[in-house]
C-alpha cells in the first residue's frame, strides 16, 4: 500500500468513525456526545414550563422541525385529526396575547386545534371522541422536540376557546385544543416553584 493509497483508508475510517459518534453508536457514542444529547428521560426531566421569552426570533427549520414532530404523532386509528395554526405574525401574536395572559409575548404560538368530525369516536364512552387525547400526543411530541432544539415553551390553557376561533376564523368543525408557546427563554430564566412538586412513583403507581 502506497502513502497515498493509507491516507485516504485512513481519512474514511476517521469519517466512518465520527458519523457514528455523531449519531450516537456504540458504546460511549452516548457518553461522547455528552449533554448535547440527552437520554429521553433527561430531555423530560430538564424541561420546564418557560414564561419569560427572549424577542430572538425561531429560526423557519425550528419551526419546522416541530411540525414534522406533530406529524409523526400516533393517533387513534392513524385519523390524524390535529390542525395547527402557527401564529407569528405581528398582528397574531398582538391578537393572542390579547386573548391569553399565558402568551407571555413568545415569538411563536401554536394553536393547536382537533376536527370533531374527523377524530375516532369510541364505541364504549357514550361516543367521546379520541380529540383531546390525539392532539395532546401531538403536543407533548412538539413540546418535547422543542426543548431538544434548546427552545423554551409553556402549553397553555387559559384561554376562551369560542374567543380565539372567531379571532382566528378557525372553522367551526375545530376546536382550539391548547396553545404551545414557544421561543428562545429570556436570560437567567429558570423553572418555578411547582417544577419541582412532582408525586414520588409509588404514590401513583399501582401494580396488580
Ligand atoms: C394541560 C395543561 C395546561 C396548562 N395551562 C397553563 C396555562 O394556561 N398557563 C401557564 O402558565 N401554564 C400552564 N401549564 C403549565 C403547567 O403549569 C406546568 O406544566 C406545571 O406547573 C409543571 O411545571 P413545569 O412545566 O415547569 O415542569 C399547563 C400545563 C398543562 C399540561
Amino acid at each position: 500500500m502506497n502513502v497515498k493509497e493509507f491516507s485516504r483508508r485512513w481519512a474514511r475510517a476517521a469519517c466512518a468513525l465520527a458519523l457514528a459518534v455523531a449519531a450516537g453508536c456504540g458504546e460511549g457514542g452516548r457518553e461522547a456526545a455528552g449533554k448535547a444529547n440527552p437520554t429521553f428521560l433527561q430531555l423530560a426531566k430538564d424541561r420546564y414550563s418557560v414564561r419569560y421569552y427572549a424577542k430572538t426570533p425561531v429560526e423557519q427549520e425550528k419551526i419546522d422541525a416541530i411540525l414534522e414532530a406533530a406529524r409523526v404523532a400516533p393517533t387513534a386509528k392513524n385519523l390524524q385529526p390535529f390542525q395547527i395554526f402557527v401564529l407569528k405574525s405581528e398582528e397574531a401574536l398582538a391578537k393572542i396575547n390579547k386573548l391569553s395572559r399565558c402568551a407571555y409575548n413568545a415569538p411563536v404560538v401554536f394553536l393547536v386545534c382537533y376536527d370533531k368530525a374527523k377524530a375516532w369516536v369510541s364505541p364504549f364512552d357514550a361516543g367521546d371522541n379520541s380529540g383531546v387525547m390525539d392532539s395532546t400526543i401531538v403536543g407533548t411530541h412538539m413540546m418535547l422536540e422543542a426543548a431538544e432544539l434548546g427552545l423554551g415553551s409553556c402549553w397553555v390553557k387559559f384561554f376562551d376557546p369560542k374567543e380565539v376561533a372567531a379571532a382566528f376564523d378557525i372553522p367551526a368543525n375545530l376546536v382550539p385544543s391548547f396553545l404551545l408557546d414557544v421561543g428562545y427563554p429570556q436570560k437567567g430564566t429558570a423553572p418555578n416553584k411547582m417544577h419541582f412538586e412532582r408525586r414520588e412513583v409509588k404514590d401513583f403507581a399501582t401494580y396488580k
